[in-house]
């Protein structure tokens, strides 16, 4: 079979191959050279291609103010250019050496209660320092120009790495008094901030921008600026860094590596500021417990929220193929498991998996966190053996580098309203349980192989036929509009209990809810909402008529139960329980082409597969493929020849029924028709004719 390639980016322009290798500090080998020795020959060996170096590595190119040394780094460049591999140079901003600590103790952070945190870690230092944004920008400009475009080395550079998962905050004068130039930027006059937050409540209206104190726990609206600006410090420092490099060698992507939903910053934002993105997922599927596939789902949630995110492939930066060193229980991969995760990010867009790290090091607190090499420096082990399958593995998959799902589901995600809701409720409501609300949803998709794209607010809905809002509580006229219109084209809402509760300052919305007018989108307004404990489960009952055809197991509801009057919505469950029996829990409003659903509580998870199920029948939303329970299938490369790759998450064997089209298998070009067999833990990737 021949097919045509996809003329999609790739994540390395000038580098035609899926990324497979990991974070490499030869600084800490300096004195052991026969290691480093061992390196050259066991990388590719390994079926490594890529590695990231000087992440957190400035002690060795600067160990003194004004000395420098780069000799160990270029004899790294030269390692891995002797065997064809690429470099992801990182920034080392993420650790300040401690000379620079000492003398320049404006570098560091104070936290919240004002107090100077001691030299200590990494992820160290004040975001806007002078001093030390000017020492960053000449360590950046050095290394550019060292290993940029004229270096006999230039060839090797494929990526840079701003820093190291970028994180933290800072309450120094000098961030304090960003935050208040930040907010009269946004505010222009301290009246409208006050309005926006609703300062008269405990005599906080202000009078002047710099008495705001971003310590204060009792104003919401200032607290959700203060994340936004942690944010916008955030980007900015990534621009910083970023200048020169741009600079010297404009052809050089830059990435930096993210956390999934890492609570503190809205990588929506963030990822606008890199052209690559990459996450770091230790994942750790515990086969013998019940919540195996769930954590599958998550893991899945959060591939695709990585690959929605610049709506391009994005690649693993972090992982571990054996055991981690801050995780109780530090489980190792079964066998099978290690190839398993890595596949799954594959599946789901991951253009490269790569770990963290190459080889363990004799100290310090990382020395028992699994890398591909351990301290016996030998290939002959179980995991350099896992990890030289994966590589044999992605060696092949080049075919597909650059492809993407076609998708006509997607979730928003909206890291705002994660703050917004948590801001306002207390444990209840917090940043956790908004990120499981959002699995919850999307497992229902992923157990059927139907590919989702998970989206910020702000991405071109009428792309999709179903689009999901699971408690996206900050809404403003703009987005409302846009919502309606998506609906009237002939779109499927759904949203969930919290939709719409606020406005983007968190001043909940007057006139009733989901506020901004999307009372009358959903026909039904919202007037009392309960939360309940975890072991009180809920029942509810089918409307007669009711036109998803809900009837059947699980129909209960837990944790959360807002109770409205249904205006031109239909009721398809109520709640048969306590005192708001027969109120509407799920309603359908037909408006213009489109229906309107709002789920006004959280459901058991079969009832809201049996929901999904019925909606996708209606619009004609199909799975890749029918599957066993535990065997999901994801599919890349749309109109490029298909790819379809298969993940048995059992600890079964399983067999698959692959219909009638012809399958070629990738790794090892057979010809698949009809059935075939997934070992426990299995994967395989197949490709077919569109
Ligand atoms: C990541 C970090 C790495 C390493 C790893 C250990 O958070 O980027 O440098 O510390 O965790 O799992």
């Amino acid at each position: 079979m021949s097919f045509p390639k996809s003329p999609l980016p790739l994540v390395l322009k000038t580098f035609p191959h899926v990324l497979h290798g990991g974070d490499y500090n030869p600084d800490q080998w300096i004195k052991y050279p026969h290691v480093l020795e061992q390196d050259r020959e066991l990388m590719p060996k390994a079926g490594c291609n890529t590695f990231t170096l000087n992440v957190f590595g400035w002690t060795a190119l600067e160990p003194r103010e004004g000395t420098f040394d780069f000799s160990y780094l270029d004899a790294a460049f030269e390692r891995i250019q002797s065997f064809g591999g690429k470099i992801i140079l990182a920034t080392p901003s993420g650790a300040r050496p401690p000379w620079l600590a000492k003398k320049y103790p404006e570098t560091g952070r104070v936290d919240k209660s004002g107090r100077k945190v001691p030299y200590n870690n990494r992820h160290n230092h004040c975001w806007t320092s002078p001093i030390y944004k000017d020492l960053v920008t000449k360590m950046n400009t050095r290394l550019a120009t060292r290993y940029g475009k004229d270096s006999k080395l230039s060839g090797t550079l494929a990526m840079w790495h701003i820093s190291n998962e970028l994180s933290g905050e800072c309450f120094c004068p000098l961030c304090r008094a960003s935050f208040h130039r930040w907010l009269e930027e946004k505010y222009v006059t301290v009246d409208a901030m006050n309005e926006a937050w609703w300062t008269r409540f405990w005599s906080h209206a202000y009078d002047r921008f710099d008495e705001v104190e971003p310590t204060d726990s009792c104003v919401d609206g200032m607290l959700l600026d203060w994340k936004r600006f942690v944010t916008w410090q955030t980007c900015e420092w990534i621009k910083l860094e970023s200048a020169p490099l741009r600079e010297i060698t404009p052809d050089v992507p830059i990435t930096t590596n993210l956390m999934g939903t890492f609570h503190q910053l809205n990588y929506h934002a963030v990822a606008r500021h890199v052209d690559v993105v990459s996450d770091d997922q230790y994942p750790a599927f515990d086969f013998d417990s019940p919540h195996v596939l769930r954590g599958a789902a998550s893991m899945g949630f959060r591939n695709d929220l990585f690959r929605s995110m610049k709506d391009r492939p994005f690649f693993l930066m972090e992982t571990t193929p054996s055991s981690l060193n801050w995780r109780a229980p530090a489980k190792l991969k079964r066998p099978g498991q290690h190839q398993l995760e890595m596949t799954q990010a594959i599946a789901h867009g991951a253009d490269g998996t790569m770990y963290f790290q190459w080889r363990a090091g004799r100290g310090a607190m990382e020395k028992f966190h699994g890398s591909v090499v351990d301290h016996n420096s030998s290939s002959d082990t179980r995991v350099f053996r896992d990890v030289a399958e994966v590589g044999a593995r992605l060696k092949k998959l080049t075919p597909l580098l650059g492809t993407m799902p076609s998708v006509k589901v997607a979730i928003v995600y909206d890291w705002e309203s994660k703050w917004g809701l948590s801001l306002s409720g207390g444990p209840d409501v917090s940043e956790a349980r908004y990120d499981e609300i959002a699995v919850d949803h999307y497992q229902s998709f992923w157990k059927r192989s139907i590919g989702v794209d998970v989206i910020p607010v702000d991405r071109d809905f009428s792309r999709y036929d179903l689009l999901i809002l699971p408690q996206l509580w900050n809404i403003d006229d703009a987005l409302a509009v846009t919502l309606r219109k998506f609906v009237e084209a002939g779109g499927t809402l759904v949203a969930t209990h919290d939709t719409g509760t606020c406005d983007l300052f968190n001043r909940v919305h007057m006139g009733g809810l989901p506020g901004a007018g999307l009372k009358d989108l959903f026909g039904i307004t919202i007037e009392e909402t309960d939360r309940v404990s975890a072991s009180e489960i809920g029942a509810l009952k089918v409307v007669e008529g009711d036109s998803l055809d809900l009837a059947g197991e699980g129909l209960t509801c837990r944790d959360v139960k807002a109770l409205g009057k249904l205006t031109t919505a239909k009721a398809l469950l109520q709640y048969d329980h306590d005192f708001y029996t027969g109120q509407a829990a799920v309603s359908e409003n037909i408006q213009g082409k489109g229906r309107a659903i709002f789920i006004a509580t959280r459901l058991s998870e079969v009832l809201l597969d049996r929901l999904y199920a019925s909606l996708t029948t209606r619009l004609k939303i199909e799975g890749v493929l029918t599957l066993p329970e535990g065997v999901v299938a994801s599919e890349r490369g749309a109109g490029y020849g298909r790819f379809i790759i298969l993940q048995n998450f059992t600890k079964q064997s399983q067999t698959i029924a692959t219909g009638s089209q012809p399958l070629e298998c990738l790794e090892t070009q057979q010809s698949i028709t009809g059935n075939l067999t997934l070992k426990p833990l299995g994967s395989k990737i197949l490709r077919r004719a569109s």
